[in-house]
């Protein structure tokens, strides 16, 4: 993983250009057809539970915030024929987000940068909001009141990430120690709040970052980074939970 700023973000991304094996491994471990490009940890049948609670209608505005590669909103987008718009720090995910779909040929897409709490779309402009892992990148009251504020009254926000299981464990990652979404959602105003426990996404999440450990990376620094990261995840992972966060904006 990065170091978290927008530039570690854009040679952790760079990186993943010229690695199969990157790619290889997070398709294989979550079920994901090649089409989509993952960055994260969302399962095939996680994201049948994230499409569900979005309740999107054809034709609707999706925001995929901190959208790294574009894979899941295009993928999102396809299956509900909502039109889409991804939003990252980093242009390089940009850039990539931007020739995989080509591959989705049927989505009305775009892409452009902006950050977690300031998108720079206008306020009510869209329906519906997913966030695939990042939300734990800053997951402060000004990313939930953004999230808020781009919403129109009754859409729908789906946010996937983890929380640590005792917030003054500091084994845990800081920033893992930092999200607490039912009280972010809350205090940004949405209503139908709910925070769910996913035990059964982290079979497949456990079983991808053993296998990343294990491996010998060689020079692709792409699985390096795997590498290092499901090393550094093992150490803490049954210190954590797994959350799929849902809420209608009031
Ligand atoms: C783990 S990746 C997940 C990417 C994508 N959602 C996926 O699931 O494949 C986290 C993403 O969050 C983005 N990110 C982190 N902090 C951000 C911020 N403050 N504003 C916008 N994007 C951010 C990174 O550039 C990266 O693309």
């Amino acid at each position: 993983m990065s170091s978290g700023s927008a530039a570690g973000f854009d040679e952790w991304y760079s990186n993943m250009r010229g690695s199969e094996a990157h790619d290889d491994l997070h398709q294989r471990h979550l079920g994901l057809p090649p089409r989509l490009l993952s960055s994260s940890l969302l399962t095939w049948d996680g994201l049948a539970e994230v499409v569900e609670a979005l309740r999107l209608a054809p034709g609707d505005r999706l925001l995929d915030l901190a959208c790294g590669r574009g894979g899941y909103g295009l993928e999102i987008a396809s299956r509900t024929g909502a039109r889409l718009i991804g939003v990252d720090f980093a242009p390089e995910a940009i850039d990539q987000a931007r020739t995989l779909a080509q591959q989705f040929a049927s989505v009305d897409a775009e892409f452009r940068l902006g950050d977690l709490a300031d998108t720079a779309l206008p306020a009510g402009s869209v329906d519906a909001v997913v966030c695939v892992d990042a939300i734990q990148f800053q997951a402060t009251a000004e990313s939930f009141e953004e999230i808020r504020r781009v919403l129109r009254p009754g859409g729908r926000v789906a946010l996937t990430t983890w929380e640590a299981l005792d917030s003054a464990d500091e084994r845990v990652l800081a920033r893992i120690r930092a999200v607490d979404a039912e009280t972010g959602l809350t205090a940004a105003g949405f209503a139908n709040v709910v925070v769910q426990d996913r035990p059964q996404w982290r079979a497949a999440e456990r079983a991808m970052w053993e296998e990343a450990a294990a491996l010998d990376p060689g020079d692709d620094p792409a699985l390096r980074s795997m590498h290092d990261e499901g090393v550094k995840v093992l150490r803490t992972f049954d210190l954590t939970r797994r959350i799929l966060a849902t809420a209608t904006a009031g």
